[in-house]
């Protein structure tokens, strides 16, 4: 069978499980089996024999709603490769605004709270000369993979710890960043397949109102924080408003909100005082 007529199988099979994107997610995935790129098998360039059953294989998982970053195992962040896994959250595009507002307070001591696969944590470490980041997370399972990815990206400078928000961090940071779990409890249910099945539930539950560990983080923050140090929070869609006044009533100076590519509030930032 040529690529053609493997990609064409394949994407009507995705197409009729409801995937948005059943054309790209069949390209991606044979570029994945074969091990080229997307390019190279849209323009008919590599060979696809010997591949079928694993293609195959790929596609019914795919089909089941699997992520496809879970399946391929790989995940592109600004300009690093994590590996990633059911153990921790899949990065999200979006969550790039987080890294580049942190950035552009040229920091060296970062904290990463809720770090997951490590994404943010090790984004800044591939961007910031003499630095220190510490990524910390509750999910054993998650720091894991954080450590793997900390291995294979040569990033000697972070370090990944075991704790619950800031409670066992030691470090005064310039800035503290953290993508918390901010999806409201009764709304994961509604979530699409391929979160609400695969990704880990602790990555995703911010209690009642979303913002329960927001709430919590605020309270910690200040004290973790150099005067005019910055705390940078990524945050669901309609819950700017209140993050600000929690940010305000935990004594926050002055806040900023800023909208992402698709024009939504997704990072609120709050500034230590001096
Ligand atoms: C939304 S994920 C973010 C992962 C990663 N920072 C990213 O942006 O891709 C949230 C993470 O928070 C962790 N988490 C949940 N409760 C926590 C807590 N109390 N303290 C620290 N981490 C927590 C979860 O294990 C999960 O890895």
């Amino acid at each position: 069978m040529s690529a053609r007529a493997m990609i064409d199988a394949a994407a009507a099979k995705l197409e009729a499980a409801g995937i948005e994107t059943p054309r790209l997610d069949a390209e991606l995935l044979l570029a994945h089996c074969v091990g080229a790129s997307r390019g190279e098998i849209v323009a008919g360039l590599v060979e696809v024999e010997g591949v079928e059953q694993s293609y195959e294989e790929a596609i019914a998982r795919r089909a089941e709603r699997e992520p496809l970053a879970y399946i391929t195992g790989r995940q592109g962040f600004r300009r690093i490769e994590l590996k990633v896994d059911p153990r921790a959250l899949i990065p999200r595009p979006e969550t790039e605004l987080l890294v580049e507002l942190a950035l552009a307070r040229k920091p060296k001591i970062v904290i990463d709270v809720a770090t997951g696969s490590g994404a943010i944590a090790l984004a800044l470490a591939d961007e910031i000369d003499d630095h220190l980041i510490v990524g910390a997370d509750t999910s054993i399972d998650a720091l894991d993979l954080a450590r793997e990815n900390r291995e294979a990206l040569g990033a000697e400078q972070v370090w990944f710890l075991n704790s619950d928000l800031l409670l066992d961090i030691d470090y005064i940071a310039d800035v503290i960043v953290a993508n918390l779990p901010y999806i409201p409890a009764g709304e994961l249910d509604d979530l699409q397949p391929e979160v609400a099945r695969f990704e880990p539930r602790e990555a995703l539950d911010g209690g009642e109102d979303g913002l329960k560990l927001v709430r919590k983080l605020a309270r910690q923050a200040l004290g973790k924080l150099k005067p005019g140090g910055m705390l940078a929070l990524e945050i669901g869609e309609g819950q700017a408003a209140e993050t600000e006044e929690i940010l305000r009533a935990a004594g926050f100076g002055d806040i900023e909100r800023h909208k992402d590519l698709a024009g939504i509030e997704r990072v609120v930032l709050g500034f230590a005082p001096r």
